[in-house]
């Protein structure tokens, strides 16, 4: 197998201060480098700055100190319309809630993005769009259900339908606030081995916040905030025992 270093997402000296009252500084000095294809994950209590900094890599909101760069772009340069190409097009975002789109059929949904960008995409056809939604149903395992409404689905189904959706752009980055958060044991399984599969096959670089050491087992490096900074990292590739244990030493010691 080779390795592809190749950073495609990085966060230089990040610092973040939401103006309040009373102003709140979540994030100080953050800096992580995130090669292409690869998983990494975010661990940390709860208000330790995790949704901030994804909110931040993902071209959500803008950082009061550092930059990040997007396939080697200063995002802070891009003109608004770039920004939400950018967010658009090259990063998909899977949250906690499912967040999709009631009124829309399941296949509706999963091609929103090609709704969305429709005008300037004129090349995409009705059929381009059409197959690349059934490709996607079926990688799901929901090709049967398309054509219901997502009220109709499971939680877990809902989750994967989000993380299609997600797919359809082929983008490069997949970001995920605790996307298993709200699911069961198997669900939630089911939806990691997708964030997985979009690393190992699409070479979609995927970054998970999640505060679970069993999650954060399937990613290739976790980092540890604490209080807004990062204190640590944990690579998992490494050699050395079953990764859920290696994540709760890891997470014992540093809390000691
Ligand atoms: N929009 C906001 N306005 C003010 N403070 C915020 C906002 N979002 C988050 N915070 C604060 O920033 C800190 C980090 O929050 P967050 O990034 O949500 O942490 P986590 O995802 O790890 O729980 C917390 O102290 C939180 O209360
Ligand atoms: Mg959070």
């Amino acid at each position: 197998m080779t390795v592809n270093t190749d950073t495609v997402l990085s966060a230089d000296s990040l610092g973040k201060e939401y103006p309040g009252p009373p102003p709140r500084h979540a994030l100080d000095g953050v800096s992580l480098d995130v090669p292409r294809g690869n998983f990494v994950a975010l661990m940390g209590p709860s208000g330790s700055g995790k949704s901030t900094l994804l909110h931040l890599l993902g071209a959500l909101d803008t950082p009061s100190e550092g930059a990040v760069h997007f396939e080697g772009k200063r995002i802070g340069d891009l003109s608004d319309d770039d920004r939400t190409r950018l967010r658009r097009d090259r990063i998909g975002f899977v949250f906690q809630a499912f967040h999709l789109v009631d009124m829309l059929t399941v296949a509706e949904n999963v091609s929103l993005g090609a709704a969305i960008r429709g005008e300037t995409k004129a090349r995409e056809t009705a059929e381009d769009v059409r197959v690349r939604t059934e490709e996607l149903l079926t990688e799901i395992g929901l090709e049967a259900r398309g054509r219901e409404y997502p009220d109709r689905l499971s939680g877990g189904e809902q989750q994967r339908v989000a993380i299609a959706r997600a797919l359809f752009t082929e983008p490069s980055v997949l970001i995920a606030d605790e996307p298993t958060g709200n699911l069961d044991r198997s669900n939630g399984d089911a939806v990691l081995g997708m964030l997985r599969q979009a690393a190992d096959t699409r070479g979609c670089a995927v970054v998970m916040a999640t505060h679970d050491p069993r999650t954060a087992a399937e990613a290739d490096r976790v980092y540890l905030l604490r209080d807004g900074q990062i204190c640590d990292q944990l690579d998992l590739e490494d050699e050395g025992g079953p990764r859920v244990d290696r994540i709760q030493a890891w997470l014992a010691a540093a809390a000691s």
